[in-house]
């Protein structure tokens, strides 16, 4: 008969082997090959002592291929729940030492019941990846687990926030749940994703490429925009995880986190008077006018290294947490493509659905013009962002620094499609193209010599290049000065604190997709 002091004994017993996870061996081939373990990665991104396990001795019921032989408590996932800044979190990290962190049908339902707890108590649910995808002893048991994920994060996009961290590789249809989720984060040199891998693709399209290059994170992070951000290690990656964190509530019924703050909100910044050039195709760096406004000069940048023309990221303002989105003239003139247009109208998506204000820096000559542009459909793909400022009903402030040109005016969060403050710099330039353009077309043929040319564009920029009229017609709130672009920020921020606007009921609207 078991004493209960073998019973204490067997429970400790069997934990150290689920802490063991695939064995020293393979732990060190993890460490050898520059990765934490799931353990190690989940102790690093919660507060201490914080982390609460779950399903510790769950184990698989797969009897193919001799599977009932190698049974290994936890099944290749940990999971429970934990503090990030002392504000609840789910998190599962797959061990990759354990059947190559593949999913099997239990290692599914361990992450499907912490998805489910997430959603009732209202917390964001961290995923930390590393897998060789489907565990390929359980067949389609595996794909309906991965497909019940899927529903799961569709159920739970614009309710809890759900981050995704491949730290490892993420290959076949396993990708799809990083996809669904709301951020994902990448390591540089030893994390992948690809629909399928080097070996398919050599034999289906004979192309040559490597891993790194097919789906490296600097690969997702540059080219294709699936990753939002690169950490050059686990810990980094990590770290960053808590930092987004800080700025986006537990779930959609709730506002963003504010943090107190000693940056005095009537703070003026005299070096932005000559920030925007007098030259209007001289290029200036819109972070400059970002990070003068933040608090304590911080902005959190989100898809840093991919479709540079515009930039989003998260600051606070007096303590609260704000999104940013901004045309970037240091970068292809500010101009709105097909990428800008997606990185921008998913970043005005997520933070509506999570009621974190809009603030838009709008200096866009327009939209690109070129046949790889209109083939690959950029009008579909700018109605996205036109879409989602739209259709956002968060408070929304616009600042024109410069050009706000043609089409783009009315995207970059005009007050037509329902900003609530529209401010413009002096310099601001609101018209329906560009002088050089709009006299090429309204006096074609007509204009014989330059000094003539000259003497008009100069005539146009003065009627139009400006504020004024827009200012006249009520379109723009405001005409401020650069220096005091924070304090206004700040002041129309508080004015809109508690706006209630919905939009008109409906199943769902159908975004150009
Ligand atoms: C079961 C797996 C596994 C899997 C890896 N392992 N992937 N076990 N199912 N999918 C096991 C290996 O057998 C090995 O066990 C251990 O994990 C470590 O794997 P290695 O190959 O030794 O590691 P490494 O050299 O680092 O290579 C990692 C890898 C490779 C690139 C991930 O293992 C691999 O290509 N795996 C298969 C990937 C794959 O095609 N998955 C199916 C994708 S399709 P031992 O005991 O030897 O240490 C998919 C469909 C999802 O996922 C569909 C959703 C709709």
């Amino acid at each position: 008969m078991f004493t209960l002091e073998d019973k204490f004994r067997l429970i400790e017993e069997k934990k150290k082997q689920a802490e063991l996870g695939g064995g020293e061996e393979r732990i060190k081939k993890q460490h050898d090959a520059g990765k934490l373990t799931a353990r190690e990665r989940v102790e690093l991104l919660l507060d201490p002592g914080t982390f609460s396990e779950i399903d510790r001795l769950v184990v698989h019921r797969c009897t193919e291929f001799e599977m009932d032989k190698k049974k290994i408590p936890g099944d290749g996932v940990v999971t429970g729940y934990g503090k990030i800044d002392g504000r609840l979190v789910y998190v599962f990290a797959q061990d990759f030492t354990v059947f190559g962190g593949s999913l099997s049908r239990t290692n599914a339902n361990k992450i499907i019941k912490l998805m489910d707890l997430a959603m009732k108590m209202g917390a964001p649910v961290i995923g930390l990846n590393d897998s060789g995808g489907a565990r390929i002893q359980e067949g389609v048991q595996s794909l309906g687990g991965y497909a019940d994920l899927f529903y799961r994060n569709v159920m739970a996009s614009g309710v809890i926030p759900q981050i995704s961290a491949i730290l490892g590789p993420c290959a076949g249809g396993a990708v799809y749940s990083p996809a669904l989720t709301d951020f994902i984060f990448m390591v540089n040199h030893s994390s992948y994703m690809f629909v399928t891998g080097p070996d398919v693709i050599k034999t289906v399209t004979h192309e040559d490429v490597s891993k790194e290059e097919l789906g490296g994170a600097m690969t997702h992070n540059s080219k294709s925009g699936v990753a939002h951000f690169i950490g050059d290690n686990d810990e980094q990656a990590l770290m960053m995880i808590r930092e987004l964190l800080s700025f986006i509530p537990s779930n959609n019924m709730e506002d963003p986190p504010v943090k107190t703050t000693t940056d005095d909100p009537d703070r003026e910044d005299p070096d932005l008077h000559d920030l925007v050039p007098a030259d209007a195709n001289k290029p200036y760096d819109i972070k400059t006018l970002i990070t003068s406004v933040a608090d304590d000069n911080y902005f959190f940048e989100v898809m840093p290294h991919y479709a540079m023309n515009i930039v989003v990221g998260f600051m606070r303002l007096n303590g609260k947490p704000v999104g940013v989105v901004a045309n970037q003239p240091a970068h292809l003139a500010g101009v709105l493509d097909i990428d800008a247009s997606v990185k921008g109208a998913r970043f005005v998506r997520f933070c509506d659905a999570f009621n974190i204000p809009l603030i838009t820096f709008e200096d866009v000559p327009g939209f690109l013009p070129g046949t790889l542009q209109e083939f690959g459909g950029i009008i579909k793909h700018g109605a996205k962002l036109l879409y989602a400022f739209s259709e956002a009903t968060v408070p929304k402030i616009t600042v024109i620094t410069r050009k706000a040109y043609g089409g783009a005016y009315c995207v970059m969060s005009s007050k037509h499609i329902g900003a609530d403050i529209n401010y413009a710099f002096p310099t601001a330039e609101i018209a329906v193209m560009g002088p050089e353009g709009a006299v090429n077309i309204l006096y074609r043929n007509k204009i014989d010599n330059e000094k003539e040319r000259t003497r008009i564009i100069d005539e146009y920029k003065e009627k139009f290049a400006n504020p004024f009229k827009a200012a006249e017609l009520g379109y723009i709130d405001e005409i401020i000065y650069p220096r005091e672009t924070r304090k206004k920020l700040i002041r129309a921020l508080e004015m809109a604190e508690n706006k209630t606007h919905s939009n008109p009921l409906k199943k769902h609207g159908n975004i150009p997709l």
